[in-house]
């Protein structure tokens, strides 16, 4: 066992772990932060993405000792006060999601597309910024859409999730 500290969405965290203990499963079964999925076992799927030090990352391919003293957001660190985070907000008003089971990851991997690229993103940068999601669902119009909307809402000066971290 090895003693392991972060911070998760803001609280300071700390547990003994075996050292092989992948951060979705330090999440999922130690925090009990179950919003985090996991949706298969090659690294394909996105299901699994959070944000490290506000970079999103796949959760199921990162050792929780690795992230020895960062700061992790997960999706249920990004409504504040009851209030849905912009993109949050953007997926529930453009239905882009059917059964919600990628929706975690798609929205945590869409807020990190606008860190990066900026708020006013077109169709086919979000397709390919999104490569690393499916949806097995595939109700990737409605998705594409909400992401558009979620952008514009944070470039727009709604509080963006990065700058808190
Ligand atoms: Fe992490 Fe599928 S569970 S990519
Ligand atoms: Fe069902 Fe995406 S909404 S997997």
């Amino acid at each position: 066992m090895t003693t392991v500290s972060m911070t998760v969405n803001g609280k300071p965290v700390s547990a003994d772990i075996e050292p092989r203990t992948l951060l979705v499963q330090f999440l999922r079964e130690n925090l009990r932060l179950t919003g985090t999925h996991v949706g298969c076992d090659t690294s394909q799927c996105g299901a699994c993405v959070i944000h490290i030090d506000g970079r999103a990352v796949k959760s199921c391919t990162t050792l929780a000792v690795s992230c020895e003293g960062a700061a992790i957001t997960t999706i249920e660190g990004l409504a504040q006060g009851g209030t849905l985070h912009p993109m949050q907000e953007a997926f529930r008003e453009h239905h882009g999601l059917q059964c919600g089971f990628c929706t975690p990851g798609m929205i945590m991997a869409a807020i990190d597309i606008v860190g990066r690229r900026g708020g006013e993103l077109d169709e086919q940068t979000i397709r390919e910024e999104l490569e690393g999601n499916i949806c097995r669902c595939t109700g990737y119009h409605n998705i594409v859409k909400a992401v558009a909307a979620g952008a514009e809402a944070m470039a727009a000066g709604r509080p963006l999730e990065h700058a808190a971290e």
